[in-house]
């Protein structure tokens, strides 16, 4: 760990899924900007990763956490009050999908899904949003996904938890505007992005496999932190035809989306999804 450049007048920030795509990058602009991060990750690779983001001068605490589960979010939540420091931003980003047709996929990880991309955000705002009212003031930054905005086929259960954490993250921040000012909240919608994600879904066999035109992830993160910067309530992450296809969706029928959106991530071959690349889980999570 690198404390050459702390000082305790440095911000700090929480970003989970730090150690890859979209939260790596949010994580760079944070460091960048002169914040001290906990970093979260699910798999070992943070505690790899944490050299990146000491380069540039923050102080990181790094945390590996598998967030699907309570002890997880407890664990992550312990990293940000051992610091002994005001949490100033939390970046609620660690998510995942899984591709494939519902009739084939498997329920146990999907119940795991849910359970990462919607009860741990809302277990990790709520000591943070607490915590950051105690203190006056915070910036919170949801990732949701474009998906919230449309039926998502072949995803079938991921498209419905970005649904909530939109809905989350708008809802969240009317309440705390009239009972914590200073606390902003912020929901990112990326478009497709290029990271691991669809790889880690099991849909390299979709038309969001490899060779796919993707949004950058480091212009989806910048779009993510400068929303943040500035307080509005939601960024659409991507490129002029991301965001056009988001608006657009707001006023089509569902049915069409639906049809539109199966094109695109029905797996080719057989219907099924093709296997996940994910890391092992470490012991002893
Ligand atoms: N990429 C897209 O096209 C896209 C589009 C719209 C929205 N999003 C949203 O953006 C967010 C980030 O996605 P990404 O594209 O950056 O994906 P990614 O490259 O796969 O990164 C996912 C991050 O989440 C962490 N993570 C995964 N499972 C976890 C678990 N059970 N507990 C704790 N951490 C876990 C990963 O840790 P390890 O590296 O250790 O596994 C990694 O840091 C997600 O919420 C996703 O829904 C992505």
């Amino acid at each position: 760990m690198n404390t050459t450049h702390h000082t305790s007048e440095r911000p700090l920030a929480l970003v989970t899924g730090a150690s890859g795509g979209i939260g790596y990058q949010l994580a760079l602009l944070f460091a960048r900007d002169g914040y001290d991060l906990v970093a979260t990750g699910r798999s070992d690779k943070i505690h790899r990763i944490a050299a990146d983001f000491e380069q540039h001068g923050a102080r990181v605490f790094p945390v590996q956490a598998d967030l699907a589960e309570r002890e997880g979010v407890r664990t992550v939540w312990q990293a940000v009050q051992d610091t002994g420091r005001p949490l100033r931003a939390a970046v609620l980003n660690a998510g995942r999908s899984i591709g494939g047709a519902f009739l084939d996929t498997d329920l146990d990880d999907e119940l795991d899904l849910i359970a990462l991309n919607t009860t741990s955000v809302v277990s990790l705002a709520k000591p943070v949003v607490r915590h950051m009212a105690e203190h006056g003031r915070g910036r919170i930054l949801i990732t949701s996904s474009i998906s919230a905005l449309t039926p998502t086929p072949y995803e079938t259960v991921y498209g419905p938890t970005r649904a909530f954490t939109y809905s989350f993250a708008e809802s969240l921040r009317q309440e705390l505007k009239e009972r914590a000012p200073g606390v902003t909240v912020t929901a990112l919608l990326p478009g497709a992005t290029d990271s691991d994600f669809h790889a880690n879904a099991g849909m390299s066999n979709t038309s969001l496999g490899p060779g796919a035109k993707k949004n950058s992830r480091v212009e989806v993160a910048a779009q993510g932190f400068r929303a943040l910067m500035a307080g509005k309530h939601h960024v659409v992450g991507g490129d002029l035809a991301t965001k056009l296809t988001a608006l657009v969706n707001r006023i089509l029928p569902e049915p069409f989306k639906a049809a539109r959106q199966a094109r695109v991530t029905r797996p080719r071959d057989t219907g099924r999804p093709a296997a996940p690349h994910r890391e092992p889980a470490a012991p002893g999570r």
